[in-house]
């Protein structure tokens, strides 16, 4: 016996969409019980909020350990003229670069060499962690 559930939670819209041996059935919630779905839909949304500060988290640390705050400094604040302050580039801009980087799209020895040792959770992390610092 299949079953497949899927809650849509949208604007106070709340949809669930359910498959069961084949029959697929939509089932819009009733307002008194939305209350309760859209409680548990504002918890799932919590859950995600956690993890993109864990990311952070974790970012830092890679960003220590892999040896990127040598070069960039504490805080992604760069001591030397040469290397460049991170401080202030959005997560974004850090995921693609470190990304060009890794594959050779953006040429440069040492950051090729750098990027190289990151896996894509450590890149994400590291872009979450750079995105994070203002
Ligand atoms: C040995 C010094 C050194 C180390 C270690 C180092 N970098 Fe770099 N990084 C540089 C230099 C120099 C550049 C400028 C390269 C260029 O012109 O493309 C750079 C560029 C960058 C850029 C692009 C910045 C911009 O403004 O375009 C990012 C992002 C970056 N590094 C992240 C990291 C991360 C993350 C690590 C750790 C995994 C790291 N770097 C380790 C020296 C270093």
């Amino acid at each position: 016996m299949l079953y497949i559930d899927i809650w849509l939670c949208n604007n106070g819209a709340v949809l669930e969409a359910s498959l069961s041996n084949g029959d697929l059935k939509i089932t819009t919630w009733e307002p008194g019980l939305m209350k309760f779905v859209l409680a548990f839909c504002f918890s799932l949304a919590m859950i995600s909020a956690g993890a993109v500060q864990a990311d952070a988290a974790a970012g830092q640390s890679a960003y220590a350990a892999k040896g990127c705050i040598g070069c960039h400094g504490a805080g992604g604040v760069s001591a030397v003229a040469t290397n460049p302050t991170l401080k202030g580039q959005s997560a974004d801009f850090v995921s693609k670069n470190l990304t060009d980087y890794r594959s050779g799209a953006r040429q440069n020895p040492i950051m090729n060499a750098m990027a190289a040792g990151l896996s894509d959770a450590d890149i994400k992390n590291i872009a979450d962690y750079i995105g994070s610092l203002k």
